[in-house]
């Protein structure tokens, strides 16, 4: 099996971050979304990988080179314009061949992997199997709705009244079958060529197309507090460790990691929280629910559920919260500012006047 990253499109909902980092190499954790994308299809055994892009930029390409970083053969399926996800395979028949595929939407966070989705699509091979998660308001997503006897009768891209609580999540199996319903579809009132519509031409036309629910954690993100939620989630995962240094002086409580050459100086630091390699943190009050990222300087400052990118600085009596600051940002609050929530594109500088 093959697999289809989805990682090109314009992120308008994550504006002003967005214009200087793709939505999908925004950090979770200190790791770029796509790698934990790109991980959790390694862990299904997979090497080939389409990644579709944007064709103006060469960031996500920059991010992931060939691929063997991460045991992968990446290739780089570029698309000048968001079209659609259906267009995605459209573009991407050449890599695609006639091979069985997981189409895996690039902002896609599913901490526990998509092993027994897989299993299950191999070991029944339907010509379309999507995955579902019920959520509180679906008008967000595409919505799934199924029949008296459990079986899909429609797909429903981002209905205005949803008559279902079980929406798409960004994992879909497909065999070669869905060439033939990508071809036959037409764009949307939006525009785009949609995935939905190409399995929904698959149901009408007699195709075998299943559901299954993932009961785990799923998240897309699409906005700045998905990135925040995701983030805090993702942090509770991990095994306390404490690779850099730590003064006498410095506390540190609940799940806490320090990366190997950070250095951590008079400061409290509530877990979950993860400070980046090379980093140094003096005299300040860091977390829960808080990432720094790698390279950075963080002085006197309080930073609170919050994604700190690498390369920032931040400086006292800067008080944080709810905050993404991109990378190599300068942040320089005066005390009257009081607690802030900032979003905060690459390389801005926020700094009191001389
Ligand atoms: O996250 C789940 C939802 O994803 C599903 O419930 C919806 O049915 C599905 O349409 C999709 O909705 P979104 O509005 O969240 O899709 P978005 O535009 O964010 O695109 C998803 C990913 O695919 C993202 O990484 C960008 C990439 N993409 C998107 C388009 C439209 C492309 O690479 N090319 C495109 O043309």
């Amino acid at each position: 099996m093959k697999a289809l990253v989805l990682a090109g499109g314009s992120g308008t909902r994550l504006r002003p971050l967005s214009y200087s980092t793709p939505k999908q190499l925004v950090p979770i954790a200190n790791r770029p979304v796509l790698e934990h994308v790109l991980a959790n299809l390694r862990a299904l055994g997979i090497t080939e990988v389409g990644v579709v892009v944007d064709a103006a930029s060469t960031r996500i390409q920059e991010a992931l080179g060939d691929g063997s970083r991460l045991g992968l053969r990446v290739t780089a399926i570029p698309q000048v314009s968001p079209l659609g996800l259906a267009h995605c395979v459209a573009i991407s028949r050449a890599f695609l061949g006639d091979d069985d595929f997981v189409m895996y939407l690039g902002d896609n966070v599913l901490p526990d992997g998509i092993g027994g989705h897989a299993e299950r699509f191999a070991a029944t091979r339907p010509d379309a199997q999507v995955v579902v998660r019920k959520v509180a308001d679906p008008r967000a997503f595409g919505v799934a709705e199924f029949r008296p006897d459990g079986t899909l009768e429609r797909l429903v891209e981002k209905p205005a009244r949803p008559r279902s609580d079980l929406a798409l999540i960004g994992v879909y199996f497909f065999t070669a079958a869905v060439h033939r319903a990508v071809a036959a579809i037409e764009p949307s009132a939006r525009g785009e060529l949609e995935i939905t519509d190409a399995i929904q031409w698959l149901i009408d036309h007699g195709g075998a197309v299943d559901a299954v629910e993932h009961t785990g954690y799923w998240r897309d993100v699409g906005q700045v507090e998905d990135v925040l939620e995701c983030n805090r989630r993702l942090l509770e995962d991990l095994v306390p460790a404490v690779h850099g240094h730590i003064d006498s002086a410095t506390e540190l409580r609940g799940p806490v990691v320090i990366e190997a050459g950070a250095r951590v100086v008079r400061t409290r630091i509530e877990g979950p929280a993860l400070i980046g390699a090379g980093t140094v943190v003096e005299d300040c009050h860091i977390g829960p629910g808080t990432s720094i990222g790698r390279g950075c300087a963080v002085r006197g400052s309080r930073v609170r559920d919050s994604v700190v990118m690498d390369d920032v600085s931040i400086a006292g009596p800067t008080d944080l919260r709810d905050s993404v600051i991109g990378h190599g940002a300068t942040i320089s609050l005066p005390p009257s500012a009081g607690p802030c929530s900032l979003v905060v594109g690459a390389a801005t500088r926020i700094e009191p006047a001389a």
